[in-house]
């Protein structure tokens, strides 16, 4: 494959389209119409997505947007979080983030409330503050090979004393048409990423353009194709992998276009919308906690393997039960927790070794052998 450098096509592509509106960088997309209201005309002009992630978010989030061009994800997301939420957009071309912050002003005058805020950054190390950089190195420039290196022990200086983006900070990770802008070689840190600035209990919510098949790599090379949102593509199983690879859990396709944004040499592009979850690590303790599988499939397999078939009662850990009762699973189990007198205190080590099936008695205690009345759950005391 012919090596071409992807950072400045992109760079520079997105530099122009920050000066003029390119149609052929955008999709069509359906965003709330009251949000748009608020919204500086330029900043809709100058669109490029493919998808909503503003729509998942919840009141009160701080939200992360990875790519956030001329901020118009950041300022529909300002009003779904509302004045106590907070949004930090980050990109890497100065002539976005000059539209961007010009226009953020304007926004928070109409709503009444200033919650959105850009910093110049690479996704793939949201720890370097590429301003705090350039102020370094007015003062030092780099002029020889040593002043090179000492720029790169400043660079690591500032990711660890003033990081761009803390680690555990942000509640939710979205991005809107920018994961495959990012160079190959960096996608795996891209995603590590992701994974270190949410806070354990956070999400990622990504709207991205996938591909249906792998991309050539006569594709790739080609740098209008690269920058134009195509040839960087994951594929659409390969979006969900590389969650999985960095450590979230419960990866879920949101919106999937039924029609490609572009096809190309036969292989479609269409736009998708992926959530993943972080918080699956950490020790396993057992509170004698047991779950079921509601259906509709005769069995599921989570991503710590557990697999269980529906309608059956399985042992879970403490983590496995409280991340069961939250988004995205809570809807598909019934959970069932043991009386009080039953609990073990301190919970023992949970055994990983295979999945078993909890015992009724086990949860309601070896003791139990209470006889009741039907409960009140009809008006007439009856419910047969
Ligand atoms: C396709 S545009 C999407 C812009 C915006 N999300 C929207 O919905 O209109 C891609 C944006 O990502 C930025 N970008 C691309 N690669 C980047 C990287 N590695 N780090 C930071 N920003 C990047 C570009 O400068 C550009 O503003």
């Amino acid at each position: 494959m012919k090596a071409i450098n992807h950072e400045p096509a992109v760079r520079q592509r997105y530099a122009a389209a920050a000066q003029a509106p390119v149609a052929a960088l955008c999709c069509a997309v359906d965003y709330e119409r009251q949000h748009l209201k608020n919204i500086p005309e330029e900043v809709i002009q100058k669109d490029y997505g493919c998808g909503d992630p503003s729509r998942y978010l919840k009141s009160g989030e701080t939200v992360l947007d990875l790519g956030s061009g001329t901020g118009k994800i950041c300022f529909i997301a300002a009003q779904v979080v509302g004045a106590t939420g907070k949004i930090i957009g980050v990109d890497m071309t100065d002539e976005m983030l000059e539209v961007a912050r010009r226009n953020a002003p304007i926004v928070a005058e109409r709503l009444g409330y200033a919650n959105v805020e850009f910093r110049k950054g690479r996704i793939q190390d949201l720890a370097l503050d590429l301003e705090r950089l350039d102020e370094e190195l007015r003062k030092r420039p780099i002029t020889d090979a040593g002043s090179f290196l000492a720029a790169d022990e400043l660079a690591e200086d500032l990711r660890v004393r003033h990081p761009l983006i803390a680690s555990d900070s942000v509640d939710v990770v979205v991005s809107n048409c920018v994961l495959n802008l990012v160079e190959p070689k960096s996608k795996r840190q891209l995603f590590e990423e992701i994974f270190r600035v949410l806070r354990k209990g956070g999400r990622a919510v990504i709207s991205d353009i996938v591909s249906d098949a792998p991309v050539p790599d006569h594709l790739q090379s080609d740098p209008k194709l690269w920058s134009g949102c195509i040839s960087g593509a994951f594929t659409e199983e390969g979006l969900v992998r590389a969650f999985a690879e960095a450590g979230f859990y419960g990866m879920q396709i949101l919106t999937r276009d039924e029609q490609p944004w572009r096809t190309v040499e036969g292989v479609e592009f269409r736009s998708i919308t992926v959530a993943a979850y972080k918080g699956k690590q950490g020790p396993c303790f057992d509170r004698k906690q047991a779950v079921i599988y509601l259906g509709p499939f005769k069995e599921v397999l989570d991503d710590d393997n557990h697999r269980m078939e529906r309608g059956r009662r399985y042992a879970v850990c403490d983590k496995t039960y409280q991340l069961y009762k939250k988004e995205p699973y809570n809807q598909f189990f019934a959970f069932v927790d043991p009386p009080p007198s039953e609990r073990v205190e301190p919970a023992r080590p949970f055994d990983v070794s295979a999945p078993r099936l909890r015992h009724p008695q086990a949860t309601k205690g070896q003791e139990y052998k209470a006889t009741t009345e039907g409960s009140q759950c009809c008006d007439a005391g009856d419910c047969c």
